[in-house]
């Protein structure tokens, strides 16, 4: 047996050969990405550090690391915010609504209007001496479920291979370059940044041929810095030298490569951030570029391979096509079902490559805007954290698709904007608890972000990340994490509801807030009749939120055993059914907002007073929701069977999956 397992190891290291493409589970061309049109890059990551990989005749990736933003924390909450909002409350409760958004843009938000944005490391060039007419029986490929980037041609009857992996466990990027004939693989490798770039430096050195970029945000006081080192391993019989700062590399036939990137933001020195570079660095040469794969192999495949979606079979061998083609006949027709399958797993393999946990005890950052890749010092729409829908919808399938995980470096990210929002709750609405607004960066930066009349005044993406903690909970049944995590912050945001609304009509309500990211018609008897507004009080989705926020924090109370005595249960409790219910408009539809205003965008795309239909629970029936509370997981049994409610289990199968 054990010669056997060694006999084919061998044979398929020998072989080299080209993937079997299986149309569920790799993208692929017959030609390179375009430099620099981004989306034309293959994205692969470890959760922190990653690349966008054109496969070009001159090779560039991109590289990202997830804390590198374009400066320091901003303190941007208005001094002028607690004076301003009562009068604002006013304003709205007296119809003038205009008047109020005019006053609330210019008392209650900072001048300083936008947090931090995501930036980016910079490229690696690598010029093998290749030109793109000369290449032949080109194809390059990603494979979702290795996490893996391929790229393989001919010139002059030589074939090149190029191997690219992100390896989680040891955090680093690494790569394989072969000839298939002996020394004719050369490469000269740059390394460029298109922010503040403190030095580059090529070193070639017995064993050790780098390059090093150091660069900054640029602020002159607190920026963010940081240092990338890529090492170059040749194998022998290799000529190796340096050219300025280009390292070039002569006469190869296989050469691996290790990358790291680290920064000011998770350590405190330079020489602390380098010498865990480094680490990364020795540990994966020390290992080599064979166990660097087969461990970041064996990492993801046990984490992506927990699902397994089969739609069935394209007709017409469609699925055996090249990925653009494809693409071009799913513009007639959705016949191509492994192309569906072939989404899902994409998606799978960009939320692992972009959010993972920190394995080694520094904070870890969620996926952003970008996910985890751009290629611009300042990507669009800041890359930020924006927390109205974009940051939570790509945990939606976190759950459902067995890789929850993914999920804590939001947590993450809460622990580090809580004491922030507590300040931002205190300083702008005279309150205790905590409060966020619809975007953060990596500072956790919780003020309201931008000017925008259908975005900006918004203090609710504290209660839609609060829901995210119960909901964790509710996947993975961890106790742990319900009583360190998902509670204390369930209790901080609950606390500030409770302070925060106010009494009208006979109801708890807020305001000024909006419903992201629609506007409504301003009505004849209210003014200024017909502009466009969004202020208001009492969007249906603040109450959508606010209640099942507090039956989270009532549901969390009861699970950790937390008697209703307790103050802050107690609160909750006397708190919950006084939230303003929701409204039936004159079409039978949920009321946007506290009036039937005319909306300005009907159905805009956030569709948000249908948050309590998704992600939301509260138009389930008790049981429907107890079901889907348990996910699809490995967990789902234990969960239904804690539920206790036996009499539901011949009712499962009828139910939607989330
Ligand atoms: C980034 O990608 C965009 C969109 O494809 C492209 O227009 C731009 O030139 C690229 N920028 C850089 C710096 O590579
Ligand atoms: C509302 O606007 C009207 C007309 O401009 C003004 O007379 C009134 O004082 C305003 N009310 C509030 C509360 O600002
Ligand atoms: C305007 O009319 C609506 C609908 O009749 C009513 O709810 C609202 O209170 C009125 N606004 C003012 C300022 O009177
Ligand atoms: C927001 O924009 C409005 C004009 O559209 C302006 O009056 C207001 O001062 C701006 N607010 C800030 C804080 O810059
Ligand atoms: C922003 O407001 C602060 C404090 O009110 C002020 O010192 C600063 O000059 C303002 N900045 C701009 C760009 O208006
Ligand atoms: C390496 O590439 C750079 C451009 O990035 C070029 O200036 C230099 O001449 C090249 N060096 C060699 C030895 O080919
Ligand atoms: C390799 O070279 C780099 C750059 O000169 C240096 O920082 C690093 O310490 C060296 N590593 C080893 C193991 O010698
Ligand atoms: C490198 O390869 C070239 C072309 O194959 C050959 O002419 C040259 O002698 C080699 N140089 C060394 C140092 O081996
Ligand atoms: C899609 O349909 C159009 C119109 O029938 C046709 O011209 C085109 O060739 C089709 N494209 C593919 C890729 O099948
Ligand atoms: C990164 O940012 C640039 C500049 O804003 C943009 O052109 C590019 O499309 C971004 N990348 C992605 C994937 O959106
Ligand atoms: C609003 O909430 C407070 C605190 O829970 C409560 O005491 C009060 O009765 C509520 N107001 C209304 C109108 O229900």
């Amino acid at each position: 047996m054990k010669f056997q397992y060694v006999f084919l190891a061998l044979a398929a290291c020998l072989a080299e050969a080209l993937p079997t493409f299986d149309g569920s589970r790799h993208v692929w061309f017959t030609f390179p990405g375009f430099f620099p049109t981004f989306e034309s890059s293959f994205p692969i990551g470890n959760g922190r550090v990653a690349a966008s990989i054109y496969g070009g005749a001159s090779e560039v990736l991109g590289i990202t690391e997830n804390s590198i933003w374009t400066g320091p924390f901003q303190d941007r909450i208005a001094s002028t915010a607690l004076a301003a909002e009562p009068v604002v409350r006013e304003m709205l409760l007296a119809g003038n609504l205009s008047e109020a958004r005019e006053y609330a843009y210019e008392h209650m938000i900072s001048n300083v209007t936008s947090p931090r944005s995501f930036s980016y490391f910079g490229n690696i060039g690598i010029d093998f001496g290749h030109a793109e007419e000369e290449m032949t029986d080109y194809v390059r490929w990603l494979d979702t479920r290795e996490g893996m980037v391929g790229v393989e041609y001919v010139v002059d009857g030589v074939t090149y291979t190029r191997e690219y992996i992100a390896n989680y466990p040891s955090g680093v990027l690494a790569a394989r370059f072969t000839a298939s004939a002996g020394g004719e693989l050369n490469m000269n490798i740059s390394m460029t940044g298109l922010i503040k770039i403190l030095s580059v430096t090529a070193a070639a050195a017995q064993d050790n041929n780098t390059l090093t970029l150091r660069g900054s945000s640029g602020q002159s006081v607190d920026p963010i810095l940081w240092t990338g080192q890529a090492r170059f391993v040749p194998d022998e019989g290799a000529v190796v030298g340096v050219s300025g700062t280009n390292l070039i590399i002569t006469n190869a036939s296989t050469v691996d490569m290790f990358f790291d990137a680290e920064t000011s933001y998770r350590y405190a020195s330079e020489a602390a951030w380098e010498a865990e570079m480094q680490r990364k660095i020795d540990a994966a040469f020390a290992l080599g570029y064979d166990a660097v794969k087969s461990a970041a192999i064996a990492d993801i495949i046990a984490f992506l391979g927990r699902v397994t979606l089969d739609l069935g079979t394209s007709p017409n061998g469609w699925a055996a096509l090249p990925t653009d083609q494809r693409l071009a006949i799913a513009r007639n027709t959705s016949e191509d079902v492994q192309l569906s399958t072939l989404v899902f797993n994409f998606g799978r393999h960009l939320l692992a490559a972009s959010s993972r946990p920190s394995n080694d005890g520094t904070v870890a950052l969620p996926a952003n805007l970008q996910g985890i890749w751009n290629n611009s010092t300042s990507a669009p729409f800041g890359g930020k954290y924006t927390i109205n829908i974009n940051i939570e919808m790509n945990y939606w399938p976190a759950g459902p698709t067995n890789m929850i995980e993914t999920q804590l470096p939001l947590f993450d990210l809460i622990g580090v904007a809580t004491p922030r929002g507590q300040s931002a709750a205190e300083r702008m609405y005279g309150c205790p608890g905590t409060v966020f607004h619809h975007n953060l960066d990596l500072w956790g930066d919780p003020a309201p972000t931008d000017n925008f009349t259908q975005s900006t005044m918004w203090p609710f993406g504290s209660a839609w990340l609060a829901w995210h903690a119960i909901d964790h909970y509710r996947f993975t049944l961890d106790k742990t994490f319900l009583q360190e995590v998902a509670y204390p912050f369930l209790s901080e945001v609950a606390t500030f509801y409770e302070c925060y609304a106010f009494e009208n009509d006979g109801h708890n309500v807020t305001g000024p807030s909006l419903s992201p990211e629609n506007r409504f018609m301003v009505p004849l008897n209210e003014s200024v009749p017909g502009a466009s507004e969004a202020v208001d009080i009492a969007p249906a989705m603040d109450g959508q939120l606010m209640t099942e926020i507090f039956q989270g924090f009532l549901e969390a109370a009861s699970l950790l055993g937390i008697p209703d005595s307790d103050p802050a249960v107690a609160a909750a409790r006397t708190f919950l059914p006084t939230i303003k219910p929701q409204q039936i408009g004159s079409l039978g539809q949920i009321l946007e907002w506290r009036v039937e205003y005319t909306e300005l965008v009907p159905g805009q795309k956030h569709l948000s007073p249908l948050w309590a239909l998704m992600p939301g629970r509260a138009f389930f029936s008790p049981h429907q929701q107890h079901a889907l509370r348990c996910g699809t997981g490995a967990a789902r049994s234990a969960c239904v069977a804690w539920l206790g409610d036996h009499w539901l289990e011949p009712h499962l199968a009828d139910l939607p999956v989330r």
